[in-house]
């Protein structure tokens, strides 16, 4: 009996190993997925500064004229996130859609270094009055501590929307005579 055992316990063996093989290799290989998926959330926020890096590179930036040029691809990403959220846009709101190219969601492409878009210089243009007012003005106020953003401004809102201030207390008064009506805001 002994001598039966023996092989085949030696043919369990490799069996055994086989099977531990083959589950350890079908656990590892869904594991690109939870990965990707606990990447998501860092895609929205900054990213903590942690070991491990973002999942993917984002492409070098070809086509800067405002931002340091020395940012990288994931930086810039972080940028833009920043702007849409602080406009309330997405980020064909200035940025051209790359005719014929669909992207893995079947959304169409963007092509992000084309400058066709108004909405992408009037950003430049924002972006580099916000620096010029940080820079000559509010480095002045509050020892610098206090910084102007695109959301000071834009609030969630494309256009800023025009702040009304609240009536007088005792009511609007009366124009005087040869007072052109109010300007509408
Ligand atoms: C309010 C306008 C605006 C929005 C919204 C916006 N971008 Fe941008 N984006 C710009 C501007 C302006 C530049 C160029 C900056 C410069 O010239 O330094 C730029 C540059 C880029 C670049 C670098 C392209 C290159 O190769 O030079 C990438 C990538 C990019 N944006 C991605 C995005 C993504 C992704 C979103 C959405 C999350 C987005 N942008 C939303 C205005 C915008
Ligand atoms: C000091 C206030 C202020 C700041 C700061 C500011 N903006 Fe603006 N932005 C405006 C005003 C006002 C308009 C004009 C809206 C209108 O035409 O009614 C505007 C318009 C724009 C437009 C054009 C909107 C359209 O569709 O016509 C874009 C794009 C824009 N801003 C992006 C930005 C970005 C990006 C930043 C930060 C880098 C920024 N802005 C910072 C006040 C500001």
């Amino acid at each position: 009996m002994k001598r039966f055992l023996s092989p085949l316990s030696a043919a369990a063996a490799v069996l055994l190993t086989a099977a531990i093989v083959a589950a350890s290799v079908a656990a590892q290989s869904p594991q690109p997925q939870p990965a990707g998926a606990a990447a998501q959330p860092q895609q929205g926020g900054p990213l903590p500064g942690g070991p491990s890096g973002p999942p993917h590179e984002m492409p070098a930036p070809k086509n800067l004229k405002v931002l340091p040029k020395n940012l990288t691809g994931n930086q810039v990403h972080d940028i833009m996130e920043g702007w849409a959220g602080s406009l309330g846009v997405h980020c064909d709101n200035c940025h051209s859609v790359d005719p014929g190219k669909v992207g893995p969601n079947g959304r169409p492409r963007l092509n992000f270094a084309d400058d066709s878009k108004p909405e992408k210089n009037t950003a430049r243009l924002m972006y580099t009055m916000t620096q010029k007012i940080n820079d000559d003005t509010m480095s002045m106020v509050n020892d610098g501590q206090s910084k102007v953003t695109c959301g000071t401004c834009h609030r969630g809102h494309k256009k800023p929307e025009a702040y009304v201030p609240p009536k007088e207390h005792d009511g609007p008064h009366p124009p005087a005579p040869g007072e052109k009506p109010p300007i509408p805001r």
